[in-house]
């Protein structure tokens, strides 16, 4: 079978790459325009090209050629707290590049496409989350997440290729993007540490989620192109267990400084909340469970150590804001992305 990986240098693409390749009987083409992805993630053994998705004839013609009878769409502007600043690019990205992937794809042959979606199309529902409650975006991100899961549904209803949207939370691991400072709050709280600096809380640090270790993920969002039991529906994949961003905070330095030596200057700051962030985000996973067999197998503790490590591995990060500054640079934008704080 030939299968397409959309986002495949980024951090969840690469696994999905890696586990494809590993089952040994599939053809793995992947694509990523590195902007927000590494070289160093590309699986050697796949057929990788570089390429923007939004650019609509080079991706028409990569999809002629691959014929992809499985679509793995990962690639994504994923910044949702940046995404009120940045609309064009979350929907350029996020909407307009699946679009143009999507629709040659059809044309050529799709048998099933796996949309990663988001927990933002909840928006400030009650929690937890559950599939059965009508989207409610609070944000451009998720905005651009619930039109992509829509189009889905009504393109599978037309011409009849099958379809899984998942819904996954707080996923991270080795191989994030360390050096973002507009999302991957772990990463950001451990590159922070790694360069020595106090990192920062938006709003109290009250506000609870769920976060989701990438070999708990990773699994069950490949099985997610091979199972029949999952076709049509729309799944949350992750913990249901959650934490506040204190206690994440917390985690993070306790695992950091292991022998707890905290050093006093390290002591978190709180900034005021971005705007549109959600204060209760975390979903069931009754689905998952039943459908996928889910588990949660690595606690928040054990997961942040697992990434501490890695990260410690590779260094600390300059971090990298956005070269021609933010779309919207308007007052309401944080003062840690203004004043370059993280
Ligand atoms: N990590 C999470 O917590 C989380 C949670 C919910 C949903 N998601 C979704 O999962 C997917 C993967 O997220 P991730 O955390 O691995 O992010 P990531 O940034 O590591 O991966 C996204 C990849 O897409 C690539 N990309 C962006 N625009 C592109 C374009 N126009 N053409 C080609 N490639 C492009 C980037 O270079 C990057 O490698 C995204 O769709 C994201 O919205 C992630």
């Amino acid at each position: 079978m030939k299968i397409l990986v959309t986002g495949a240098a980024g951090f969840m693409g690469s696994y999905v790459v890696d586990s494809l390749i590993a089952r040994g009987d599939c053809e793995v083409f992947a694509v990523d325009d590195l902007s927000g992805g590494f070289e160093r993630n590309i699986n050697p053994e796949s057929h990788f090209e570089k390429l923007d998705l939004r650019d609509r004839e080079k991706t028409r013609a990569l999809i002629e050629k691959v014929k992809p009878e499985l679509l793995y769409h990962l690639a994504a502007d994923a910044s949702e707290g940046r995404s009120q600043f940045t609309p064009v690019s979350a929907t350029e990205r996020n909407f307009l590049a699946y679009m143009y992937t999507l629709v040659p794809a059809i044309q050529h042959g799709l048998k099933r496409v796996i949309l990663t979606s988001s927990m933002s199309v909840y928006g400030a529902g009650s929690v937890p989350f559950s599939e059965d409650m009508k989207p409610a975006p609070e944000d451009i991100y998720g905005i651009s997440k619930t039109a992509m899961e829509e189009a889905t549904m009504v393109l599978s209803k037309v011409h009849g290729f099958e379809y899984v949207i998942v819904r996954p939370h707080n996923v991270y691991g080795p191989r994030q993007n360390l050096s973002d400072p507009y999302r991957n709050v772990i990463g950001i709280f451990i590159n922070c540490l790694l360069n020595d600096k106090n990192f920062y809380i938006y709003g109290d640090g009250n506000q609870n989620r769920a976060f989701t270790y990438i070999d708990d993920f990773n699994p069950h969002f490949v099985a997610c192109g091979f199972a029949d039991n999952v076709v049509g529906e729309i799944i949350n994949l992750g913990p249901s267990e959650e934490h506040t961003i204190n206690e994440l905070a917390k985690i993070v330095l306790s695992n950091f400084y292991s022998d707890g030596n905290i050093p006093a200057h390290l002591v978190p700051k709180h900034v005021p909340l971005r705007p549109q962030e959600v204060v209760e985000a975390y979903c069931t996973n009754d689905k998952a469970k039943k459908l996928l067999g889910y588990k949660t197998s690595t606690t928040l503790s054990l997961g942040v150590a697992k990434m501490i490590a890695w990260a410690k591995s590779m260094g600390s990060q300059k971090f990298k804001y956005l070269e021609n500054g933010l779309e919207l640079d308007s007052p309401q934008a944080p003062e840690t992305w203004k004043q370059q704080l993280i």
